[in-house]
C-alpha cells in the first residue's frame, strides 16, 4: 500500500505535499513524512501516526524547498515508527516507495559490504543506498536504470537528488503511479485524486516505465531507457464527492448513499422503455463463452461468491470463483471460452491485478467490474463495467459492495436472456423488481434505532457467528468481515447447513449468532439450523424479510426485518443491517471507523 507524492515547482511545496498526503491516507496511515531540497540540502521531517501529526511537527513550518516528495506508510518491513517512516535519505538521495522489494535482504548485505550504513528496518532503504552506490560511477539516468534492474518485487518510487534542484524521478513496477501537469510545476502521485486540487491533467505510468519530472516538462522512458510518448488525460472534477458532509464518518455516509448507488447503476444500465439491460460494446459473441470465472479479494471476493449463485440460477454458464491471491499462484487450466472477470473497488489491488495480468499473458478474455475507472485493472482489461458509486473513502467497503453485486446481477440477467436461458417474461419481471430496489433499500435503511441498540450485543464477547444458506451465505461472510474489521471482534461467517460438521462445538451460552433467514427457498432449513444453535445457548439475532407469516421459533433474542422483494434481490437488503451493526458496534467502542487498525483502503502490495 502506501501513498506517494512529489512536487517540482518555483514555490515552497511542503503545504501542498501535506494536503495531498491527507488525500492519500486511505492507502496507509501508520506514519508520514516529507523531504524537500533547499540550499543544496535534503531536509527530512517524519512522524509516527497520521498526517495530522506530521503537520503539527514544528519543523514543517521552516521547510521552504520548492521541490519535494512525501509519503504515507502502511508498514511492511519494520514497525510503524518515525525511523521507518519514508522518505529515506542518504546525503545525496531521498526516496519514497510504495511496494515491496523482495530481494532487499540480499541487496542490503551487498551494500553493507560496500560500507553503507542503514538506519531503518525497511526494504526501501536499500533503494537509497543502491542509487547512492551507482551514482559513484554513473550519471543519474544510468544509475536509476541500473538500480531499477537490480530490484525484484513491486514499486512506485519518487526520488530527489541533493545536487539536482529541478529533478524528480518517478518509476513504477506493479504499484500505480501518475504524473500531473500544472502551470510551471509538475507532480507525481499514487493516484489522480491526490493531485486533483492541483490539476486534472494526468498521465499514468505503465508497468516498468520511469519518468524525469522537471518544472516545465516531463519525459517518459520504457524499461530499457528508450524515450516514449504518453497520452495526457483530462479528468472530470468530482471533488465534492469526497466530502463527509454532515456525517460523522465516511462509512455512515457511504451506507446511506446506497439507494443512490443502486439508482445510478440502474440508470446507467437499464433501458426501462425497451425492458432491456444495455451493455454496450460487449466484445464477445454468445457462442464464444461457456463459462465465467470471477476473481477478487475481501469484500470484492464476496461479491464474486454472490454472483456465482445468480449466474448459476440465471444462465447456463459454468461458474467458478477465486480469491485473487490464490488464483495467481495456482496451476490454472485456462480456457478460451471463459470470461475472466475481475472485481475491485479501487482497481489497484495488487493480487487482483496480478491475476488479471496472468490471464492477459495467457490471451484470455478479461472483464473488469470496478469503481475507479482510471485504475490499472480498468485500463488493462479488455472490457470494463463501471460500478458508478462515486468515491468510497471509508476503508470498510459498503456502497461499492452493493454496486458490484448490482452490476454482476445485471450481467447475469443479460447473459441469461441473450442465451435464452431465462424466459422473456421472467426477465421482464426481474427487471421490474430491480427498478424498485433503490426504494426498498431506502426503507430498509430506516430501521436505524433498533440496530443501534442491538449492536451492544458485540460488547465484551469472545466471538460471534454469522450464518446463512444459499443467497444469504455470501452475505453472512460479508457481515462477519465488516464486524471483524471495524469492531475487532472475532466473527465467523458460515453456511448454516455446515454447523453440525464442526462449528457447532463453538456455540455456548450467550454467544452472539446472527442468522440470515429471508423467506426464500432455504428459509425452513435455515430456521432449523437456527433452532439448533438456540438449543445450545446462542443469543440469536435473526435477520429476515417482512412477511405476513410469523417466524415459527421460540427464544430468538431479537429480529430485524428488511423489506420484501424477490429472492434474487434480498441479499442487497440483508446487507444493510449487517453494515450498520458493524458500524454502531465500532462507534460504541470508540474505534476509528474510517481507518480501522492495520488496514488500508487500497491494497497495492501482495
Ligand atoms: C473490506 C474491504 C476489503 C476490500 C479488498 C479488495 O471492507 O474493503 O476486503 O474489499 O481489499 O479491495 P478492492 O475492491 O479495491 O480490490
Amino acid at each position: 500500500m502506501c501513498g506517494i507524492i512529489g512536487i517540482n515547482s518555483n514555490r515552497p511545496v511542503s503545504v501542498s505535499i501535506i494536503n495531498s498526503l491527507k488525500k492519500l491516507e486511505y492507502r496507509g496511515y501508520d506514519s508520514a513524512g516529507i523531504a524537500t531540497l533547499s540550499d543544496g540540502l535534503i531536509n527530512e521531517v517524519k512522524s509516527e501516526g497520521r498526517v495530522d501529526n506530521l503537520e503539527k511537527n514544528s519543523l514543517i513550518q521552516s521547510m521552504n524547498g520548492t521541490i519535494g516528495i512525501g509519503h504515507v506508510r502502511w508498514a511492511t518491513h519494520g514497525a510503524p515508527n518515525s525511523i521507518n517512516a519514508h522518505p529515506h535519505s542518504s546525503q545525496n538521495v531521498s526516496v519514497v516507495h510504495n511496494g515491496i522489494i523482495e530481494n532487499s535482504t540480499l541487496l542490503k548485505k551487498y551494500l553493507i559490504g560496500k560500507g553503507h550504513k542503514f538506519k531503518s528496518q525497511t526494504d526501501t532503504e536499500v533503494i537509497v543506498h543502491l542509487i547512492t552506490e551507482n551514482l559513484k560511477n554513473e550519471n543519474i539516468a544510468e544509475s536509476i536504470k541500473k538500480t531499477l534492474k537490480a530490484l525484484h518485487g513491486s514499486f512506485a518510487l519518487g526520488i530527489i537528488f541533493k545536487d539536482q534542484p529541478d529533478l524528480i524521478i518517478g518509476a513504477r513496477r506493479g504499484s500505480p503511479l501518475a504524473v500531473g501537469y500544472g502551470p510551471n510545476e509538475n507532480y507525481l502521485g499514487s493516484d489522480s485524486y491526490a493531485l486533483k486540487s492541483m490539476t486534472n491533467k494526468i498521465t499514468y505510468l505503465g508497468d516498468g516505465e520511469f519518468c524525469i519530472l522537471k518544472k516545465d516538462f516531463v519525459e517518459f522512458f520504457d524499461e530499457e531507457g528508450n524515450k516514449i510518448n504518453k497520452k495526457v488525460l483530462e479528468l472530470s472534477s468530482d471533488e465534492k464527492k469526497y466530502d463527509k458532509g454532515d456525517y460523522k464518518h465516511f462509512m455512515a455516509k457511504e451506507i446511506e448513499e446506497q439507494p443512490l448507488t443502486l439508482k445510478n447503476g440502474i440508470k446507467e444500465y437499464i433501458d426501462s422503455r425497451n425492458n432491456d439491460i444495455n451493455i454496450y460494446n460487449f466484445p464477445w459473441k454468445k457462442s464464444e463463452l461457456s463459462s465465467i470465472t470471477l476473481i477478487g479479494c475481501g469484500t470484492a471476493y464476496h461479491s464474486c461468491l454472490m454472483a456465482k449463485y445468480w449466474f448459476e440460477e440465471l444462465t447456463s454458464l459454468n461458474v467458478s470463483v477465486d480469491i485473487a491471491s490464490e488464483f495467481r499462484y495456482r496451476k490454472n487450466r485456462f480456457k478460451d471460452d471463459t470470461l475472466y472477470t475481475f472485481v475491485s473497488q479501487s482497481g489497484e489491488t495488487a493480487d487482483t491485478y496480478a491475476a488479471l495480468d496472468i490471464c492477459k499473458k495467457a490471451n484470455m478474455k478479461t472483464c473488469a467490474v470496478v469503481n475507479v475507472i482510471e485504475s490499472s485493472i480498468a485500463r488493462d482489461s479488455d472490457f470494463v463495467l463501471p460500478i458508478h458509486c462515486g468515491p468510497e473513502v471509508g476503508v470498510a467497503s459498503t456502497k461499492a459492495f452493493l454496486g458490484q453485486i448490482l452490476i454482476l446481477y445485471m450481467l447475469a440477467l443479460k447473459i441469461g436472456s441473450i442465451r435464452d436461458d431465462i424466459k422473456k417474461s421472467i426477465f421482464n419481471e426481474k427487471l421490474k423488481n430491480l427498478i424498485d430496489l433503490p426504494k426498498l433499500a431506502e426503507k430498509t435503511l430506516a430501521t436505524d434505532n433498533k440496530i443501534q441498540s442491538i449492536s451492544s450485543i458485540f460488547n465484551d464477547v469472545k466471538g460471534s457467528m454469522f450464518l446463512g444458506r444459499g443467497y444469504s451465505y455470501p452475505i453472512a461472510l460479508e457481515g462477519a468481515l465488516k464486524l471483524k474489521e471495524l469492531s475487532y471482534v472475532h466473527a465467523e461467517g458460515y453456511p448454516a447447513g455446515e454447523m453440525k460438521h464442526g462449528p457447532l462445538a463453538l456455540i455456548e451460552e450467550g454467544l452472539p449468532v446472527v442468522v440470515l433467514a429471508p423467506r426464500d427457498n432455504y428459509y425452513k432449513k435455515t430456521i432449523s439450523n437456527m433452532q439448533e444453535v438456540i438449543a445450545r445457548g446462542a443469543k440469536v439475532l435473526l435477520i429476515t424479510n417482512k412477511s405476513k407469516d410469523e417466524v415459527l421459533s421460540e427464544n430468538i433474542w431479537e429480529t430485524i426485518e428488511v423489506e420484501t422483494t424477490n429472492e434474487d434481490l434480498l441479499p442487497f437488503l440483508l446487507t444493510i443491517p449487517l453494515q450498520k451493526l458493524a458500524y454502531y458496534s465500532a462507534l460504541k467502542k470508540g474505534f476509528d471507523i474510517d481507518k480501522p487498525r492495520n488496514l488500508a483502503k487500497s491494497v497495492t502490495v501482495e
